[in-house]
């Protein structure tokens, strides 16, 4: 592989993030920080959609135009980014020029060829969903499923994308290639999807919709949400339908596309067609993840359980999101949903980071001033064939489970590292074996943990990359992530800053946290 390209779903700016969209892009970080960590030319991106009804509506409510809140939401989702550590390499807005002008070249391209065309659709619109629901898929009371409210019933003049066309090839495509939807167990759903797919209106009435980028020589029509926004993830590149750019030749076809399961659908179905009628690359693989609950409840405005990611973070006081981004993407194994509550997190973070890993680290190093003065005689340094094959075995499936983009299994890898490393001290009680004056062993078991602590900031880094360099710091070693770096042994044996020693992750407080909850509450 000598390119690695990631996108996210981008975000509707009709609110505030949540912590469900944190979750998704602290995901997206994860596997991208990795990859930077194995590969030279990475490029990650991520932005916000911004057109159609919905946008259209909070505005009028709030009595300010569409674009200004967009621009107001669109920032507190980059700020929020930037509080959670995305380093995203570029952020899209479907309101950028350079997006509008390309999406109507798309849809124009589209047009020439035959695979959009001019009919009457009558149907049920939600504009929750911004999607025509089929009737089978309401609720018995007649309501969209997802936002309980009556559909309304439209009939106009739309363009129609002929999905039906590409039906068989992407059922071929998903057929010959496993790793394009992943995880797998989500491939039957897709299918079946497929089997019943119609084509697809893909644009409003002006006086329906008017806040969306108009179809070219039509002015009584607006380009409709997802030929707009499924565009963005090629528009950013600088994808031109006749001189595409040499970002576009570059990386495209994205390796990963890291979406919600809700979106799925639209991304390996839709996104497909498109592409293939444009005559582009499918995506390597469309990563579907799971959904997050609070406390076991849907987040939901009306239930009033929506959860800010940087409320979380000022209310634990912490420095900086590396816990947060470690609990979130621990929460759930691949593909599955999973749950936030103020009590795991702190148990997880605390189980985790701090006694386990932080802890490992921390006593070690002090037993390397206490006994060696901050520095291991290079005689007294001899590897440990146990360790070395429990790196060398976690470094394996550690690999392979980024390989398939499993993060959340990555991280327990790691987490067994470094219990095998807790027991081989337990085991070896380097203490004892100072106090009986057998120094050489002494050394070499203090020495071998904090080689291991070194690998086991490489692998941490991706998820808290605040603690793996601290962690480097501490060792007074240079910050070498690069994942190859695993192999050498680069952890020289001494520290030159015997008063930098503190725990790389400190404890979330137990009655800390709970008397600020009572405040709060
Ligand atoms: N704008 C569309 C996506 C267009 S992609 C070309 C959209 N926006 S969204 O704001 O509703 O959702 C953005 C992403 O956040 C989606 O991938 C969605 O699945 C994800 N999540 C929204 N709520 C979520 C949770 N509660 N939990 C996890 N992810 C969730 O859909």
């Amino acid at each position: 592989m000598d390119k690695f390209y990631l996108t996210t779903a981008i975000d509707y700016v009709n609110g505030k993030p949540h912590i469900g969209h944190a979750y998704e892009k602290i995901l997206a970080d994860v596997i991208f920080r990795h990859y930077t960590q194995r590969i030279e030319n990475c490029y990650f991106l991520t932005g916000t959609d911004e057109h159609g009804i919905k946008i259209q509506k909070t505005a009028e409510g709030r009595n300010i135009t569409a674009k200004e809140l967009c621009d107001e939401n669109s920032q507190s989702f980059k700020s929020s980014w930037k509080e959670l550590g995305i380093e995203y390499s570029d952020f899209i807005r479907t309101t950028d020029e350079r997006h509008k002008q390309t999406v109507q070249k798309i849809f124009k391209k589209l047009v020439e060829n035959g695979d959009i065309y001019k009919n009457q659709y009558k149907g049920l619109y939600c504009s929750g969903c911004e999607s025509f629901l089929n009737a089978r898929d309401l609720t018995e009371e007649g309501l969209c499923p997802n936002h309980l409210k009556k559909p309304e019933e439209v009939t106009e003049e739309n363009y129609f994308f002929r999905l039906t066309k590409y039906k068989d090839a992407i059922i071929e495509h998903i057929k010959l290639n496993p790793e394009f939807i992943l995880p797998s167990f989500k491939v039957n759903e897709v299918l079946k999807q497929l089997e019943e797919i119609e084509d697809i209106s893909v644009s409003r009435n002006r006086n329906s919709v008017s806040w969306g980028i108009a179809v070219p020589d039509d002015n009584e029509q607006v380009i409709y949400v997802w030929i707009d926004a499924l565009s963005n993830y090629i528009t950013a590149l600088g994808y031109d339908t006749e001189n595409p750019s040499e970002k576009f030749m570059k990386y495209w076809p994205a390796n990963v596309q890291v979406i919600g399961k809700d979106i799925l659908k639209f991304h390996a179905i839709y996104w497909s067609a498109i592409l293939l009628a444009l005559g582009l690359e499918l995506p390597k693989t469309i990563c579907a993840h799971g959904w997050i609950t609070i406390d076991n409840s849907k987040m939901s405005k009306s239930i009033g359980n929506v959860i800010s990611p940087i409320d979380i973070l000022k209310f634990f006081d912490l420095e900086n999101a590396d816990a947060l981004r470690y609990y979130m993407v621990t929460s759930a194994p691949f593909g599955r949903d999973g749950n936030y509550s103020d009590v795991d997190f702190k148990e997880k973070v605390n189980a985790d980071l701090a006694n386990n890993i932080g802890n490992l680290l921390n006593r070690t190093l002090n037993m390397l001033v206490k006994y060696f003065d901050g520095e291991i005689k290079s005689e007294f340094i001899k590897n440990d064939t146990d360790i070395e094959k429990a790196v060398t075995e976690t470094v394996v499936k550690y690999k392979k489970f980024f390989d398939e983009y499993q993060v959340s299994e990555a991280a327990n890898v790691i987490v067994d590292l470094a219990n095998t490393v807790n027991k081989y001290v337990a085991e070896n009680a380097p203490w004892t074996l100072a106090k009986e004056g057998n120094m050489t062993k002494c050394g070499e078991v203090l020495y071998n943990v904090l080689e291991a602590s070194r690998k086991i900031a490489i692998l941490l880094y991706p998820y808290c990359p605040n603690i793996s360099k601290a962690i480097f710091q501490q060792l007074s070693t240079d910050i070498n992530i690069k994942f190859s770096d695993i192999d050498k042994k680069l952890f020289s044996g001494k520290i030159t800053d015997k008063n930098k020693i503190k725990p790389v992750f400190p404890r979330i407080d137990s009655e800390f946290a709970t008397d600020k909850k009572k405040e709060k509450n």
